[in-house]
């Protein structure tokens, strides 16, 4: 069932608890994350980044895709259709498009450019039935081209964003797209905690959820993270069950090379990955 991210995000900060945020790049990855969401009864978040909007030739395309394998697989469970890191102009595009949420990400403007994007963005979500992540202070690493520092966010500014009524707020805290390095200093939970007493209710986001460690998930679950985005761990997964099944010749065996059977494991692995996300996030029978 496609909605917005709103009520479900607010029932996660409430009942102290994560939704799972995972990004697609095709119909497997997609259905695969649907299945498991309604096989756990969980609520789920399909991410979209501009660049993997593209590879599947636009928004459009992948809006329809959502809609028609929600219906076709007849998932009960709420599922929003969410941008993730959206340009200004990316956002108007998923919103026209028929996505159920958006995120603005306006980190590497200053302040005052960010807030007043963002304002004029909220509105408009809000005017469509959509819902809207804004972004504070840029999550390290790089991810589809745009690479940010892993500063940590004011939280201050913080307020100022989660004033302007967006419904969930990414806020860099040391968090860092793909793998973490060795040297990685961790987690600022400081700064988290900072940020959810100037914005209270606020369902914060976790970006980055790749490799972080499961106790600072937790914890940061408790400091007010209701949305944690997954995305490199779901790609190595399927990765490395492709590469055994080629590397143990199976493609090579009868009709192995069907694409069907070349893809299973891949698929299979995501779906393992999903589900320990979800049962790490607390999000199973939430929905
Ligand atoms: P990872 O690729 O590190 O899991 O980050 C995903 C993410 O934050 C998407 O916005």
């Amino acid at each position: 069932m496609l909605v917005s991210a709103t009520e479900m995000l607010k029932k996660a900060k409430e009942g102290h608890y994560a939704v799972g945020h995972f990004n697609i790049n095709n119909l497997e990855w997609t259905k695969a994350i649907l299945q498991t969401a309604q096989e756990l009864n969980s609520p789920v978040i399909l991410g979209v980044s501009e660049g993997a909007g593209k590879y599947m030739t636009g928004f459009g395309t992948v809006a329809s895709m959502v809609r028609a394998m929600d219906k076709d697989l007849g998932i009960t469970v709420p599922v929003a259709l969410h941008l993730d890191h959206g340009t200004y102009d990316g956002c108007y595009k998923c919103i026209k498009a028929g996505f159920t949420s958006i995120m603005f990400d306006g980190s590497h403007y200053a302040i005052e450019e960010n807030l007043e994007k963002t304002k004029e963005l909220v509105a408009v979500a809000h005017g469509m039935g959509m819902s809207i992540e804004a972004e504070v202070g840029a999550i390290g690493g790089e991810e589809d081209g745009v690479v940010g520092m892993g500063e940590c966010a004011d939280p201050a500014e913080c307020k100022q964003i989660a004033d302007l009524g967006v419904d969930m707020l990414a806020a860099g805290i040391g968090n860092i797209h793909g793998k973490y390095p060795a040297n990685w200093a961790g987690l600022s939970f400081e700064t988290l905690d900072a940020i959810q007493q100037k914005t209270g209710v606020m369902p914060l986001v976790l970006h980055g959820g790749t490799g972080i460690p499961e106790e600072m998930v937790k914890k940061a679950i408790t400091l007010g993270v209701a949305k944690v985005n997954v995305n490199t761990e779901c790609q190595l997964a399927f990765q490395e069950a492709t590469r055994k099944y080629v590397e143990a010749g199976k493609d090579l065996e009868g009709k192995g090379f069907d694409p069907r059977k070349l893809l299973a494991p891949g698929v299979e692995a995501i779906k393992a990955t999903v589900k320990a996300k979800m049962e790490l996030f607390g999000s199973v029978g939430r929905a």
